[in-house]
């Protein structure tokens, strides 16, 4: 396993890889749900770069940058479980400054349109600008031939790889399944944030978008009708607070009157303090 930082550390290692790259851009503070994506990237390329960098431009005025887990050391060690040394695959490890990826004076942003208005993006203004900048920053320096995302993040998903498109990046990008709890949670950085309570009725984002699959299961095509079952799954936990609850198509996300080819069931929902996103795809 190579750590790097700097961008020329980054290119001299780059230029010595051979064969296909896999990247998995992170913030690090890493859960099974990273360690699956690494997985996944490891048995589909000869080399993987796995990047560490807490962005910043993505975090809200209201969210608290700061308070962001981290701990470098401890992924690191989880990262080189994966890759033992007699292993015939590569590992690089990029972790980057806020100087090299924001070098002063900056001031060029990526910014997809129509897809970041809605969900996610219409509650948190600029998240996806900086989520689309720092990936397109990270799909420049590591020239991988495929990324990986994970599904948990749908509507992340569906703008990189609008952004991958439109930008005519010559990659791949891969989404792996949601990693979870035995009980359903979502794996989630944040989950550290619930108290025991909340850890416990934290369940009902799972046991809700079950709910509505299971409707949909039974031939429900009414989009107003599963979010409704959404709805009333998540006002029977009382520390439960919804945010949104949302029945899109798949790729455009746009919400959905009837439900006829692939779609995405989502919400955000707080337990307390802590904000928490989950999704089922339909179809
Ligand atoms: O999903 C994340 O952890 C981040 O949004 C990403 C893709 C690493 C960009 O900072």
């Amino acid at each position: 396993m190579d750590v790097v930082s700097s961008l020329s550390d980054l290119k001299t290692v780059r230029l010595s890889l051979d064969g296909t790259v896999g990247l998995v851009p992170t913030m690090g503070y890493l859960h099974e749900g990273h360690l699956s994506l690494v997985s996944r990237a490891k048995a589909e390329n000869k080399n993987v770069i796995v990047s560490i960098f807490v962005n910043p431009t993505q975090f809200g005025a209201n969210e608290d940058l700061s308070k962001y887990p981290r701990d470098l050391e401890r992924d690191l060690n989880l990262l080189s479980s994966l890759f033992p040394p007699s292993s015939e695959q590569k590992l690089v490890v990029w972790t980057p400054s806020d100087e090299i990826m924001y070098p002063h004076g900056y001031q060029t942003w990526v910014e997809v349109e129509a897809l970041t208005k809605v969900l996610e993006g219409s509650m948190r203004p600029g998240h996806f600008r900086g989520v689309t900048t720092i990936v397109a920053k990270l799909f420049n320096a590591t020239q991988p031939d495929k990324a990986y995302f994970g599904q948990k993040d749908a509507q992340q998903v569906a703008v990189i790889r609008r952004m991958a498109v439109d930008l005519n990046f010559p990659l791949e990008v891969i989404v792996c399944p949601t990693q979870r709890e035995a009980d359903g949670l979502a794996l989630s950085s944040r989950n550290k944030y619930l108290n025991e309570a909340e850890r416990k009725a934290a369940t009902v984002l799972f046991r809700s978008l079950s709910a509505a699959k299971e409707l949909y299961e039974k031939g429900e095509r009414d989009g107003e009708n599963l979010r409704r079952k959404m709805k009333e799954v998540l006002e029977g936990e009382p520390l439960a607070q919804m945010q949104y609850v949302s029945c899109t198509d798949y790729d455009t996300l746009e919400e959905l009157d009837v439900v006829k080819g692939k779609a995405l069931l989502s919400m955000a929902v707080f337990l307390g303090k802590t904000r928490l996103i989950d999704n089922f795809i339909l179809g």
